[in-house]
């Protein structure tokens, strides 16, 4: 939620922040600006709406090599102009940009006001340059420092003073900061994603820690001013990556990449000749796993989804009790953390606020908490005891596709592990693992109902309501395709265990409200069909995701998409597939914006 970039070079710094914010939009896109510095003064330009509104806004000659930008998703205040960051203190000589929730704002703003500060917003994120300019003292370092010691909450913050040129502090506690280095040249941003096209040597700031930086280099201490040695990472991915390349927006390249990023997920993490998965950085040895009693999974979201298909499947196979949880729910309701269980956080970004302060939570209560995370460097894969990165690339669009299915290709690498420590056989384990092996090449293949698809996203585009129904594995798919419809075209969809759809759902069924049913050939297909009936004998159109050559299914439906026919436990990765092109062209048949819908973000940094 929330973009930061910051640059201090010998270049114009207007079109590296542009281009810095514009990659960072995903994570935020009501409103945008960018404060520069140039000959003692700042120059400051703001606009509600997206980069582009503020690109045309800002004068095309603009000077200054130094400077900070934001891209906002609003939490305290309207999305207004003058709520947008920067924020300035009085004199206009301190900029701030924030990432994050100050939570004893109200006070401090109170503070302020009683010295006879005006406010120019409604942001709890104004009250950090007054408090800065309230230090200052021809320091800026020392100043922020200073302030920092007011704030109660969460913040990523990047500071200029006009009078400081070249330089830029950042501060880091909740929310995530990166310091990109350059050749005479630094970068600042909350996302690597932000300096990718300039540098890939990157330093992660923790918790706690502070950054100077200038256009020969940087310096990072903790909020007392100790010395705090940093290790320069080196980014994995290319600047392609983030690219939409031919495609016409991020979702449809990233549901189109879905072989390749699982691919990279499995890659190197099957032993064939043991029939079982290697996964390094779990941090625990085999008799470690081995008294393992009870996996809990905890997550959002589309997250939570792969955490229930991994739970299920845990259970099913490697017989270990095991569940997911809304992290949101869980945090709050004082969680027994027994002994036995082994903890899973799982999160694309790697910094959802729920699923961190869950994981600290359970963490604090001597639990051992696990990441699957794909953002490497995350604040979540590093606070987590261990885990699994699920390598699936950057993720742009804020509808969460590739990650999904890398993220339950973690999970079944984690089952056969266990299971193999426990009851599976080597041939048993050696047919899952060649399955899983196939899995890229079954999604590739699903993918080829693209056209199918968009034929029925174009016939059913126009009803307001939509119910997902599946049984077992396919019960947390149903929840996913409903999620992915309802975020980017915002029909209302429902997602249903079939089996519970006569207990009320059903009420729901008419002719304007399509079921769309998933109907995996495994034990629970009859029960699955006999639903289908209920539905179709009530009035209620039927389109069915199910195996090809399915006559039955495809007979009762009113519209059917085959899809590979395989080991019935590895459906969550093919039959998504279709759900995930059902909302997409649904949603570009209503000309919705795809990939930075309304209202949401990538990254959800608050609670
Ligand atoms: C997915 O399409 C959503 N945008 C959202 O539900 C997301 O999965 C959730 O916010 C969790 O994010 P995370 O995986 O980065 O923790």
């Amino acid at each position: 939620m929330c973009g930061i970039v910051g640059y201090a070079g010998p270049r114009r710094a207007v079109p590296v922040l542009l281009e810095g914010l514009k990659r960072l939009e995903y994570r935020g896109y009501d409103s945008a600006g960018i404060a520069i510095g140039d000959e003692g003064r700042l120059a400051v330009v703001k606009r509600v709406g997206k980069i582009a509104v503020l690109r045309n806004a800002v004068p095309k000659e603009l000077p200054g090599s130094w400077g900070i930008g934001h891209t906002r998703w609003a939490t305290h205040g309207g999305v207004t102009e003058a709520n947008a960051h920067p924020h300035l203190d009085s004199s206009g000589k301190v900029a701030v940009v924030h990432n994050g929730i100050i939570e004893n704002y109200r006070a401090l703003r109170n503070m302020l006001e009683r010295e006879g500060v005006c406010f120019a917003s409604e942001t709890d994120s104004e009250v950090i340059p007054h408090l800065v300019a309230r230090y200052y003292e021809g320091d800026l370092e020392q100043a922020v420092k200073a302030a920092l010691s007011h704030l109660e909450g969460t913040y990523g913050i990047a500071v200029v003073h006009a009078d400081e040129p070249g330089r830029i502090i950042g501060a880091r506690n909740g929310s995530p900061l990166v310091v990109g280095v350059g050749s005479g040249e630094m970068f600042l941003a909350s996302d690597v994603t932000a300096m990718i096209a300039h540098t890939k040597q990157v330093v992660y700031l923790s918790d706690g820690e502070v950054v100077a930086i200038d256009p020969s280099g940087f310096r990072t201490t903790d909020r007392d001013d100790r010395p705090v040695a940093k290790k320069v990472d080196e980014v994995a991915w290319e600047l392609g990556s983030i690219e939409k390349g031919d495609f016409a927006c991020y979702m449809e390249k990233e549901i189109f990449e879905q072989p390749e990023s699982v691919a990279r997920a499995l890659g190197g993490r099957l032993e064939s000749a043991e029939a079982t998965a290697k996964l390094g950085g779990l941090n625990l040895d085999r008799r470690q796993l081995r008294q393992v009693g009870r996996v809990r999974v905890i997550a959002a979201g589309t997250s939570w989804h792969a955490g229930l298909v991994g739970a299920q499947l845990l259970e099913s196979m490697a017989r270990i009790p095991a569940s997911a949880e809304l992290a949101s729910e869980l945090r709050y309701r004082n969680p027994v953390v027994e002994k036995d269980s082994l903890w899973f956080a799982v999160s694309q970004s790697g910094e959802t606020a729920d699923t961190l302060y869950a994981l600290r939570e359970i963490q604090r209560k001597g639990g051992t908490v696990l990441g699957i995370c794909n953002v490497v460097g995350s604040t979540i894969a590093r606070e987590s005891d261990g885990g699994i990165y699920v390598h699936s690339g950057p993720e742009i669009a804020v509808a969460s596709t590739k990650a999904f299915t890398s993220q339950l290709a973690a999970f079944y690498l984690f089952t056969l592990l266990m299971a193999r420590m426990r009851d599976l056989s080597h041939a048993e384990g050696a047919h899952f693992s060649a399955a899983l092996a196939g899995v890229p090449g079954k999604i590739a293949e699903t993918l080829r109902c693209r056209d199918l698809v968009q034929a029925l996203a174009k016939k059913y585009a126009r009803s307001e309501n939509f119910l997902f129904l599946g049984r077992g594995l396919m019960y947390p798919i149903a929840l996913e395709g409903a999620l992915k419809l309802k975020e980017i075209s915002y029909a209302h969809a429902e997602g249903c265990a079939a089996g519970e759809i006569k207990h009320g759902p059903i009420a729901l069924v008419a002719p304007e409200v399509p079921s769309i049913f998933l109907v995996p050939d495994d034990e629970l297909r009859e029960k699955t069909i006999s639903n289908m009936r209920e539905i179709k004998a009530r009035g209620g159109p039927v389109i069915a995701v199910g195996v090809e050559g399915d006559a039955e299914v495809a007979a009762i439906a009113d519209d059917f998409v085959p899809t590979p026919r395989m080991d019935p436990r590895f459906y969550p990765f093919t039959m998504v597939v279709p759900l995930q092109l059902f909302a997409y062209f649904v949603a570009l048949e209503l000309g919705r914006d795809i990939d930075q819908p309304r209202n949401l973000a990538k990254s959800v940094t608050v609670e």
